[in-house]
């Protein structure tokens, strides 16, 4: 990798939406900004950047190619397509880990809907990425209540990423719909870096730098 220019990068971004019927769905509270922030970053950088988003209501970024989703399946058939040609996968995403066995097309009425529903998991679009990774750098977070940092460096290994970025949610400041930040970017060595608390796109621009491909 020869320049900045010359980076390719894979963003995803935001929720997903798992359908249960037309009105109804199973999501989390994920607004797309870390994800967005990162996208504006590698911009900044100079790398071409892919986003591949599901629904959050952002401003679209300058400068990237946008690919708007709903369900992990989708988000899955995007990355899937577009992973390899990038240098560099970043899914900070809040992929939805089930969703409903059925999907009703007609409204479900509430007097005659069942009150028990059958999930079952998506893919885990990282882990599958991370296994057939070539020359790509693969950059997961890791959203945990609790122990934050173990359970994310157990994430690394466990999908095989190159980074996570440990993300602490539930506490104000810090994680989903927040415009500020702390995390811990994790490399697959085991050492650690902490970052924050400041602002998303400050984080966003110093992960960039961190995880900038070594040139070739
Ligand atoms: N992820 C993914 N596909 C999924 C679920 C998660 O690619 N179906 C990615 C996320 O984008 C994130 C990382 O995996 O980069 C970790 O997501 P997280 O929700 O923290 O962990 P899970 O793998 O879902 O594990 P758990 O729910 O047990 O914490």
């Amino acid at each position: 990798m020869s320049n900045a220019s010359s980076i390719r990068c894979l963003i995803t971004a935001g929720p997903t939406r798992e359908f249960i019927d037309p009105v109804r769905f199973l999501s989390n509270p994920s607004t797309g900004k870390m994800g967005y922030a990162l996208a504006e970053a590698a911009v900044a950088a100079g790398w071409t950047v892919d986003l591949v988003a599901g629904p959050v209501a952002l401003k679209e970024p300058n400068n990237v190619i946008l690919y708007p989703v709903v369900s992990a399946e989708e988000m899955f058939h995007h990355v899937d397509a577009l992973f390899d040609a990038c240098d560099v996968l970043i899914m900070a995403a809040a992929v939805s880990d089930f969703r409903p066995v059925q999907q009703h097309a007609q409204k479900q009425k509430k007097e005659k809907a069942s009150m028990s529903i059958e999930f079952e998991r998506t893919v885990d679009i990282l882990k599958a990425m991370a296994q057939r990774k070539a020359h790509q750098t693969v950059v997961g977070f890791a959203a945990e209540t609790d122990n934050v940092d173990a359970s994310a460096h157990a994430k690394l290994e466990a999908k095989r990423c190159d980074w996570i970025v440990a993300n602490k949610v539930g506490e104000a400041g810090t994680g989903f719909a927040a415009d500020t930040n702390k995390v811990t970017l994790i490399a697959a060595d085991g050492s650690s870096l902490k970052i924050g608390p400041t602002t998303k796109a400050a984080i966003a621009k110093e992960l960039i730098q961190l995880i900038t491909p070594s040139a070739t």
